[in-house]
């Protein structure tokens, strides 16, 4: 199957389905929901996979510095789980990442063991007060976050 999966950049016409996968997973407090307008506003920061014309997966980055950056709203359609999709995605967005220079990326995650398989090892979410700043002030979990922070140079 990933031989028929296209990990791209999202267009403007992906929103609708970057919502749908994302909102699944939003429901069950696994990730946090990104609103239909705050995709489309970030739409170029996402990348999708894209199966014979369906999205079926999407991630995003976010830059902090010249150095950091977030992958962040990750998320495959539960059917097509565990084929290899997400690790796709992941790499596709650390292919980005080093092109512009970017040293380390980081995730705030309740899957710590598919990050581990991709290469992220645990870290204190401290070590990323941009991160608290930008976010978390913001986030109705942030005394109670469950979130394990997760990082990997590149
Ligand atoms: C996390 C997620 C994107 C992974 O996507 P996926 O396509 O199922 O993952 P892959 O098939 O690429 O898995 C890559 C590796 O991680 C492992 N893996 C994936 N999910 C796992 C899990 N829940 N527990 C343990 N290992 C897992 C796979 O076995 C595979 O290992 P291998 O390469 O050694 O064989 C997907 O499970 C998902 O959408 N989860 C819900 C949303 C979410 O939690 N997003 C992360 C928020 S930051």
């Amino acid at each position: 199957m990933q031989s028929e999966v296209v990990i791209r950049h999202a267009r403007l016409a992906d929103a609708a389905a970057i919502s749908a996968i994302t909102a699944e997973y939003a429901l069950q407090g696994i990730m946090l929901e990104r609103s239909g307008e705050n995709i489309i506003e970030n739409i170029r920061n996402f990348f999708v996979a894209d199966y014979n014309g369906e999205v079926i997966g999407c991630c995003a980055i976010a830059f902090y510095n010249l150095m950091l950056a977030e992958i962040r709203s990750l998320a495959v359609f539960n059917r097509f789980k565990m084929k290899g999709i997400g690790r796709l995605l992941v790499e596709k967005a650390e292919t980005v990442l080093r092109e512009e220079g970017v040293k380390e990326v980081f995730v705030l995650t309740l899957n710590p063991e598919f990050f581990r398989r991709v290469g992220y090892s645990e870290i204190m979410k401290e070590y990323f007060p941009q991160k608290i700043w930008r976010d978390c002030t913001h986030c109705p979990k942030l005394m109670a976050c469950d979130e394990i922070a997760m990082v990997k140079k590149l």
